[in-house]
């Protein structure tokens, strides 16, 4: 029978397919979130049949994977992808399967060295034809290693594929509170009223991972925190904060207002802090003089009405205290605290990103019993808790938009050009990194730059 989607991923025994593509796949098939009558052609160069290939991903996957209901789905086939000779295989393949509405979806899972030769061979084995919406290639960030390999990627791309067929997966913005901020802002009249610098004070964006670079040097050294981190995660979380009211819902305005927060992005040099935790030069592979960041801060302020003057802090890194990627939002103090002179804390909004999603809300609030003394009390609504069953991966979300030509939570390349524009800029400044043992190392240090506690 010819299938209604057929997803070819390329480097399928690689680590993204066994630890997220396929556990997500898995899911939503089991979900009937996608056709029954799908194919998945997993290609690679090693000796594996179908059977053997599924028992390598579920061996590697540290989710377990429930390889059961793809075992009707799979198809490996051995291939090397950089040579031509093995395409007409491939096609051959894809034709036996498709009818003339066939949904199909091309996965790089590969390293980004490897898309010129694989989308020019796509393209000239006539796998997919350019302005083809129902033909869609998808790949992962990083997005080139600065403006110009950027733009290069982007360009190559352009020769064989329309941009409506494009989809960049940054899989943070896949993340439920993520997809949830927009909610949060302009669903609540108490938020949506009081979003500017008149109410704002300031804005910390914090993405802290316990683990090292679990031996993912040879990509790693070459990028650090400030390009694997902030040019995509930070940057794409701090202008859904900052952005204006978008002209609606729809994928192209929301990014529209997203890029004209990155344009009027600046930061402030001196507040920039890199850091590299103790023991990454005797990491595998690592070079032992490398200078690369695996801990980034900085100060940035986003020069628009709505926000000027507002620091939003950008903190990420590795080998930190916890595993923790939230955006707390702190309000101004009311005049009356000010009048008074009360010690109170002042209001919080914590949008939680990882591990567990969900908002809180710090207010103050008088203490029970006979006295007048007051204090802060969190209101916390978890999503992940109260969504038991519910809650969907990052990729089940991507993939299932991709399959829908979804396009809001894939990255333009306009947000791809100015956010690069932005880092490089900060490039030129960056000094060699402060080793640090912990995250108790860095708190001083940012306290001294900024007078702000971080959490
Ligand atoms: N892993 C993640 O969680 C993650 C997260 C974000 C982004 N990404 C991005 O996603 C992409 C894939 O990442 P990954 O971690 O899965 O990489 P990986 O573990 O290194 O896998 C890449 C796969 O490509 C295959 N490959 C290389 N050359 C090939 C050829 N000529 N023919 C056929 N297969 C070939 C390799 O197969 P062999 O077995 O033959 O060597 C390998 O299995 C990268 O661009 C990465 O930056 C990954």
């Amino acid at each position: 029978m010819k299938k209604d989607l057929i997803i070819t991923i390329f480097g399928a025994t690689g680590d993204l397919t066994s630890r997220k593509l396929l556990p997500a796949l898995s899911k939503l098939y089991q979900d009937e979130q996608i056709s029954k009558n799908t194919l998945i052609i997993a290609l690679g160069r090693r000796d594996y049949d179908s059977k053997t290939f599924l028992a390598y991903m579920k061996e590697s996957s540290a989710a377990a994977l429930d390889t059961k209901p793809l075992e009707s789905l799979v198809i490996y086939q051995k291939m090397d992808i950089s040579n031509p000779k093995d395409y007409p295989a491939l096609v051959e393949l894809i034709q036996a399967n498709k009818h003339e509405k066939t949904r199909e979806l091309f996965y790089l899972a590969i390293a980004p060295e490897l898309f010129p030769d694989v989308s020019y061979h796509i393209n000239t084995s006539k796998l997919v034809t350019q302005g083809d919406i129902n033909q869609s290639i998808v790949f992962e960030k990083p997005f080139g290693h600065d403006l110009e390999s950027a733009k290069a990627i982007n360009e190559m791309l352009w020769q064989y594929f329309d941009e409506k067929q494009i989809y960049r997966i940054d899989h943070y913005l896949g993340k439920e509170m993520i997809q949830n901020i927009m909610m949060v802002r302009f669903a609540n009249r108490i938020f949506e009223e009081i979003w500017h610098n008149r109410s704002i004070k300031s804005v910390k964006i914090i993405a802290k991972e316990e683990e090292g670079i679990l031996g993912r040097a040879g990509y790693y050294d070459s990028s650090g925190a400030l390009k694997d981190m902030v040019q995509s995660h930070l940057l794409q979380m701090l202008s859904l904060i900052a952005m204006e009211v978008p002209m609606s819902y729809f994928s192209d305005d929301v990014k529209n207002e997203k890029v004209k927060v990155i344009k009027h992005l600046s930061f402030d040099k001196d507040s920039l802090i890199f850091g590299q935790y103790r023991g990454y030069l005797e990491e595998k592979n690592i070079p032992k003089d490398s200078k690369t960041d695996t801990f980034v801060f900085l100060k940035t302020y986003v020069n628009t009405p709505r926000f000027k003057g507002v620091p939003f802090y950008l903190m990420t890194g590795k080998k930190l205290d916890a595993k923790e990627s939230l955006i707390i939002i702190e309000f101004e103090e009311t005049s009356e605290q000010r009048k008074w002179n009360l010690p109170l804390s002042t209001n919080k909004l914590y949008i939680k990103i990882a591990p567990l999603d969900g908002v809180g809300l710090i207010l103050n609030s008088k203490v029970p019993g006979l006295r007048d003394d007051v204090e802060t009390v969190e209101l916390e609504y978890c999503i992940a808790c109260h969504a038991v069953g519910n809650m969907s991966e990052a990729y089940q979300k991507l993939l299932l938009d991709i399959t829908e030509h979804h396009k809001s939570l894939f990255t333009r390349w306009d947000e791809i050009e100015t956010s690069w524009h932005f880092i490089d800029q900060i490039k030129k400044h960056q000094k060699d990194p402060i080793i640090y043992q912990s995250y108790e190392d860095l708190k001083p240090l940012i306290f001294e730059l900024t007078k702000e506690e971080m959490k």
